[in-house]
């Protein structure tokens, strides 16, 4: 062996006992050989890092880089701001007023009986379904389907084994919105909670577009007006409303049990 190589051995073996010999015990922290290799530079979030070979600043400097910092300009915290949230339904805003069992599924959807996320003009409108669309194409299409019919690409292919609901069925249609609302906030038996995928606004936005998709298969196009609340089947003109209601009633009554 070289002579050279054999110092080299021997200097690294000297330092290699020499650090060997600051490992901790008991009380003892030990020292460490170049510190900032154990210890990041980088700062943990509400966590005071600071220690005694600390190089980078003093305590105070570390106590500082681990406040919470302000936000930027404009920042919303998700799911708080009451300007980031339009509709204000005391129902379903700043929390919602029902638990997650079947009795409140019930009183949901007979207490939510409207949209609280009104369109102000056609523009709006348009907007709103827009965002609906994008959204119910994200999160609720693969199983629910494009035109909401249930059959979306997980039930056709075999994948999933519950049927996901039918929104064109006779009893979505005459649903109250507040059963869309619920299934959204707790899902259903297999159907998983979305609540915490879209905010207050994009559920309320994800139902209208629900409801265009309704009105599609209905024949009854999805408006302003009946996004703002206006009944379906109400013609334009009043005398034949009436004459439609009474019939209503008439059926109705037909169908009443005969005790
Ligand atoms: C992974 C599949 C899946 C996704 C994604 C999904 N659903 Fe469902 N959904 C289901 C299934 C399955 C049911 C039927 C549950 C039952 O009745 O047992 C259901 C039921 C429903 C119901 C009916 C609840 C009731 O009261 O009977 C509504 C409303 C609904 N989903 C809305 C949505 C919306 C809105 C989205 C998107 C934000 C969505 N679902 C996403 C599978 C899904």
């Amino acid at each position: 062996m070289k002579r050279s190589s054999l110092i080299n051995l021997l200097s690294f073996a000297t330092i290699v006992l020499l650090f060997s010999a600051c490992l901790s015990k008991d009380n003892f922290t030990g020292r460490e050989y170049m510190p900032d290799m154990a210890h990041s530079i980088a700062y943990e979030a509400n966590q005071n890092t600071y220690y005694l070979f600390n190089h980078w600043g003093s305590k105070e400097d570390y106590q500082k880089f681990v406040q919470p910092r302000t936000p930027q300009d404009g920042t919303v915290a998700f799911g708080r701001s009451k300007e980031a949230v339009r509709s204000n339904s005391p129902l379903t805003y700043p929390r919602y007023a029902f638990a997650n069992t079947e009795e409140d599924r019930t009183k949901a959807t007979e207490m939510i009986t409207s949209n609280p996320l009104k369109p102000t003009d056609k523009a709006d409108f348009d907007k709103v379904l827009a965002q609906g669309k994008e959204l119910y194409e994200i999160y609720c299409v693969s199983c629910h389907g494009k035109a909401g019919d249930g059959n979306g690409k997980l039930y056709e292919l075999g994948v999933y084994p519950a049927a996901p609901a039918n929104f064109l069925s006779d009893q979505f249609l005459t649903s109250n919105d507040g059963r869309f609302y619920h299934a959204i906030m707790y899902g259903k038996n297999v159907m998983l909670s979305h609540a915490d995928k879209l905010s207050h606004d994009e559920r309320w936005a994800v139902i209208h577009y629900i409801r265009s998709l309704q009105g599609a298969k209905t024949g009854v196009e999805y408006s302003l007006e009946l996004a703002n609340g206006q009944k379906v089947n109400k013609p334009e003109n009043k005398e034949g409303e009436d004459k439609k209601d009474a019939a209503k009633v008439e059926k109705k009554d037909d169908k009443m049990p005969k005790k």
